[in-house]
């Protein structure tokens, strides 16, 4: 049977969360033998809210490091720079002409953005998940591997596929998302209500990827949890609690009821040292794996130039089928 095909992209906009690890990367590894799987950084995104060019390029390479030292491994699948292959700008165009404003103004990430960053509401913040739907559609994706804040943007991709398959005729594979059942939304650390986001103010309410030992532990101790003292699964009432236990269980491989059991007795200081610890012990084999690669940018380059030339292959096809099922003159 053909391997399905996986896209899925993080955003060089930010230093990633051990939310964006969890939510998507992490994943993403185990995925490279069952599929087809294209690995994206997704640089034209950032663009919708201002960046400073010469650290947008140098996260970028920081990014890619990440990936490969997460596991991603380039001869198995392909990573690239979504700015490298210009088809992605090329559909959204087409895309757009189906895409009425409405149901992008309405998209919840759109709205939390232009209150974020009330100074600056442009047409590619309004646009960016039409930006992402064609990033998915260019290689007939069966599968989308994503934490749950991007299911509304899947969403929007999945109806311009269907409409543009009824419009013309069946052009678009209609893609899935595949959301974790543990770990597809964790919480800030400082306000459990809120999504841990790279972007958050308060750097303490993040774990970062490259975050050394002293910093991972200090911001667990400042965890906001409650006044119980009892190491207990209940998201409903224990919002902190249960967030830490799902970074515990994610970290360590530990069941939650297991760890609901470890901690039994003991108060909030040894659970969240513990947490602290488990994610530590994960992240600085990682980190030390990303530095030696960020060290070689000569080979970080000559896996974008692969990577680019391996989607520009498969995107140039389908953009050609795009343009002519729409009635564009072929070259
Ligand atoms: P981005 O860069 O905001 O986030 C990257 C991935 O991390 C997930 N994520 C989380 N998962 C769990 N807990 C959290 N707190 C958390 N925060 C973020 C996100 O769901 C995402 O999977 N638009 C996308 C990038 C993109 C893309 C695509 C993704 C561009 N084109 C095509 C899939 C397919 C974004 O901004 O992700």
């Amino acid at each position: 049977m053909e391997k399905k095909t996986v896209f899925s992209a993080v955003q060089p906009s930010g230093v990633p969360t051990i939310g964006n690890y969890v939510g998507s990367i992490k994943n993403w590894v185990a995925m490279q033998d069952e599929y087809n799987c294209i690995y994206s950084l997704a640089d034209l995104h950032t663009l919708t809210v201002k960046q400073v060019p010469a650290e947008l390029r140098q996260r970028s390479y920081e990014l890619l490091a990440l990936y490969l030292a997460c596991g991603i491994d380039p001869e198995k699948s392909i990573v690239f720079a979504q700015s490298h292959v210009h088809q992605h700008a090329e559909l959204t165009w087409v895309l757009n002409t189906i895409t009425y404003p409405g149901e992008l103004q309405r998209m919840t990430q759109f709205k939390d953005k232009s209150r974020n960053h009330a100074d600056n509401i442009n047409m590619g913040l309004l646009d960016y998940p039409v930006l992402m739907a064609a990033d998915i559609l260019l290689y007939g994706t069966d599968v989308v591997p994503v934490g749950i804040d991007q299911k509304q943007h899947l969403e929007i991709a999945r109806d311009l596929a269907v409409r543009f398959n009824n419009r013309y005729s069946p052009t678009f594979v209609v893609p899935e998302p595949l959301i974790p059942k543990v770990g597809a939304k964790i919480m800030s650390l400082q306000d459990p209500d809120k999504k841990m986001s790279k972007s958050d103010e308060n750097v303490n309410a993040f774990i970062s990827v490259t975050d050394g030992t002293d910093d991972i532990v200090r911001k667990f101790k400042r965890a906001v949890t409650d006044s119980e003292a009892e190491v207990r699964f209940d998201e409903e009432n224990k919002k902190g609690v249960s967030n830490l236990l799902t970074i515990y269980s994610l970290f360590s491989g530990k069941s939650i009821p297991d760890a609901e059991k470890e901690f039994e007795g003991k108060g909030y200081g040894d659970f969240k040292l513990a947490v602290a610890e488990s994610v530590a012990a994960v992240l600085a084999p990682i980190n030390q794996e990303k530095n030696k690669m960020l060290a070689d940018k000569g080979y970080l380059q000559s896996v974008l130039k692969k990577g680019m030339e391996q989607a520009e292959y498969l995107a140039n096809k389908m953009i050609r089928k795009v343009y002519k099922k729409i009635g564009l003159i072929e070259p």
